[in-house]
């Protein structure tokens, strides 16, 4: 990791899902690494837990902003991520063609429903609710973020999609978390090898 993002210069960092787990980890380890001026946003539901990770990485005295949000991405919305993502950006009076990278880790995830096999799938409204966080998110907060650090005005835009062994290898009874894993990992290569930018 440290190697690769020495390229990265000053970097705008989001990362949904920053509150606890791998999430949360994640920020933390990147703060020793970005360079001074660069900017971690992070987004989760529980402000507490945002907050606690903010102080963790403001106590490093990195010389890095760290912008915390909290919001419900069980309810995607292109404008609304947009917004937010502008408004992280003014919290740090900086513009996004002052950044040599853009770099958004889509990380939130839940394993839905794990009670049954697919034959026990049955709920319409709870196959939208869990697609709604687990892939419409990944999907517009990913063409949001990409809207505002475009090609011309970013050195360098970066997408990290964490994925699992479930989105190649069906388990028995992770049916929801397995059929998402799956189109959010092509959407992510289809950033790169389509060059939507
Ligand atoms: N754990 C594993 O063994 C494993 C293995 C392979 C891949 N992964 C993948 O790695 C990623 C992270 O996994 P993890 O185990 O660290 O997950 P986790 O501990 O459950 O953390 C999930 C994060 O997502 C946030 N989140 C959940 N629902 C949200 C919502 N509606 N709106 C906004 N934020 C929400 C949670 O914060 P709030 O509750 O504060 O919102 C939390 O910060 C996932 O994509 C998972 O599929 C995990």
């Amino acid at each position: 990791m440290a190697t690769g993002l020495v390229s990265y210069g000053r970097c705008f960092c989001l990362i949904s899902g920053a509150s606890r787990g791998f999430g949360r980890g994640l920020a933390i380890k990147l703060a020793d690494k970005l360079a001074p001026g660069s900017v971690l946003f992070l987004v989760a539901r529980n402000a507490q837990d945002l907050a606690e990770v903010k102080t963790i990485i403001d106590e490093k005295k990195r010389n890095l902003s760290v912008v915390v949000l909290s919001m419900d991405l069980k309810k995607p919305d292109h404008e609304v991520f947009k917004v937010a993502i502008n408004s992280a950006l003014k919290q740090c009076d900086a513009k996004a063609d002052e950044f040599n990278t853009a770099l958004v880790v889509h990380n939130v995830g839940s394993l839905g429903n794990i009670n049954g096999t697919t034959l026990d799938v049955v709920d319409i409204n709870e196959l939208r609710s869990y697609y709604d966080l687990n892939l419409f998110a990944t999907i517009l907060l990913n063409s949001a973020f990409f809207k505002i650090f475009t090609a011309s005005s970013t050195g360098k835009q970066v997408v990290i999609n964490l994925s699992s062994g479930a989105a190649v290898t069906p388990f028995k009874t992770w049916i929801y978390y397995s059929t998402d894993t799956f189109p959010t990992f092509v959407i992510v290569g289809h950033c790169h090898t389509s060059d939507p930018f």
